[in-house]
C-alpha cells in the first residue's frame, strides 16, 4: 500500500489525479494540501473541498502557500486559459463548499504525517512546490524519513509549456523546485518529457462515462474546456493527463524509462524556471553548480497507452 500526501492546485488534471488517488486499490490517501497555482489559493482549496464532497473523499484537506518561497517573487499568473476562471473549467463551482479543513498549514500537516509514518510516506507534489520546501525549510530532518517525492513539473528534452524554456509548475516558484530538488531526498520527476505524450481524448473519456461510474461524469464535464485549450492552442485533439501521469508512476514504475541525476533550477533570466539534469552517466562537470548534488530520477520516455488503461482501470 502506498501512503500519500496529495500537493496538489486543483486543476482539471489535478482532479482526475485526485479521483485516481482515491480510487487505487493501492494508494492509501493521507492527505491533500493545497497550493497557490492554477487559480489562486483560495479557489485551489475551495476545488479541493468541492471535489471532496462530490466524491466523498475523506482525506483531510490542508491549506498551503498562496504565494512563492521568494516573497520579492510573485506568479500572478494563473492558468485561467488553461482551467477556467474557476479553475475547475467553469462549470459553476459554489462560492464557499461546506467541507471541514485541517487546522494546520499544509507545511506542519507535511511535516507531522511524515514524521508520525517514517520511511512511509510518499509525496506526490503537482503544483508549485512551494509547500515542500517549506516543509524542508521548517524541518529539514523529514528529508530522511520520507519514502519517495514524485513530481509533475519541468522540462527536461521538450520544450516547455510557459516559456520555451520552463513548465508551468515550476516556472511558477523556481527557487521551491530548486530547493526540493537538491535535497537529500528521493525525487522522481515526471515531467512535460512524458505527460506531453500522455493524451486522453475526448472519445476515450466518453467511454469512461459510458460505464456509468457517476464520478466520471462530473470528471468529464469539467474537462470539456481543457480538452478545448488544448484543440484551439496546443493543437492536439485530446487533454494531457499531466498530473495522473505522475500518479501512475507510484503503481506503475514500470511503464517509465528514467534517468539519473543532479536536477536544478534556472532562477531568474530568459530561462526562469528551465530545469536541468546533469547526467550521473556521461561528461562529469567537476565544480558547477550540479556538482554534490543528489542524483534525482527524471522520466525521459513512457508507455502513454498503458498509463492511460492505468487510469481508466482506476
Ligand atoms: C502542470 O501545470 C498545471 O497547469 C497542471 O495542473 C499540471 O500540474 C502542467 O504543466
Ligand atoms: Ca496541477
Amino acid at each position: 500500500m502506498h501512503k500519500v500526501i496529495f500537493d496538489t492546485d486543483p486543476g482539471v488534471d489535478d482532479a482526475m489525479a485526485l479521483l485516481f488517488l482515491h480510487r487505487h486499490p493501492e494508494i492509501d490517501l493521507l492527505g491533500v494540501t493545497t497550493v497557490f497555482g492554477n487559480v489562486p489559493l483560495e479557489l485551489t482549496t475551495r476545488n479541493a473541498q468541492f471535489l471532496h464532497r462530490e466524491w466523498n473523499i475523506s482525506a483531510p484537506i490542508s491549506i498551503g502557500a498562496e504565494s512563492t518561497l521568494d516573497p520579492s517573487r510573485r506568479d500572478d499568473r494563473a492558468a485561467s486559459v488553461v482551467h477556467g476562471a474557476d479553475g475547475l473549467g467553469n462549470i459553476g463551482v459554489p462560492q464557499t463548499i461546506d467541507w471541514p479543513l485541517d487546522s494546520r498549514p499544509a507545511y506542519q500537516f507535511i511535516i507531522e504525517t511524515v514524521r508520525a509514518n517514517p520511511g512511509e510516506v510518499t509525496l506526490v507534489a503537482v503544483g508549485r512546490m512551494t509547500n515542500l520546501a517549506l516543509a524542508l525549510r521548517a524541518d529539514p530532518g523529514i528529508a530522511g524519513l520520507v519514502k519517495e517525492v514524485v513530481v509533475m513539473g519541468g522540462a527536461f528534452d521538450v520544450i516547455g509549456n510557459v516559456t520555451p524554456a520552463a513548465e508551468a509548475n515550476i516556472h511558477g516558484d523556481p527557487e521551491a523546485a530548486d530547493v526540493l530538488f537538491t535535497a537529500p531526498w528521493k525525487v522522481t520527476i515526471a515531467g512535460l518529457d512524458v505527460t506531453m505524450k500522455t493524451i486522453m481524448t475526448a472519445e476515450y473519456l466518453d467511454v469512461m462515462v459510458k460505464s456509468g461510474d457517476q464520478p466520471v461524469q462530473l470528471l468529464s464535464d469539467l474537462s470539456q474546456y481543457y480538452i478545448d485549450f488544448y484543440k484551439s492552442r496546443v493543437g492536439i485533439a485530446g487533454m494531457a493527463v499531466h498530473d495522473s501521469t505522475a500518479c501512475v508512476y507510484l503503481v506503475r514504475p514500470d511503464l517509465f524509462t528514467l534517468r539519473s541525476g543532479a536536477v536544478r533550477v534556472v532562477c531568474g533570466g530568459i530561462a526562469d524556471g528551465a530545469t536541468i539534469q546533469s547526467p550521473d552517466h556521461g561528461r562529469k562537470f567537476t565544480g558547477s553548480p550540479w556538482d554534490g548534488h543528489p542524483s534525482q530520477r527524471v522520466c525521459t520516455d513512457v508507455r502513454s497507452e498503458e498509463v492511460l488503461e492505468v487510469i481508466r482501470a482506476a
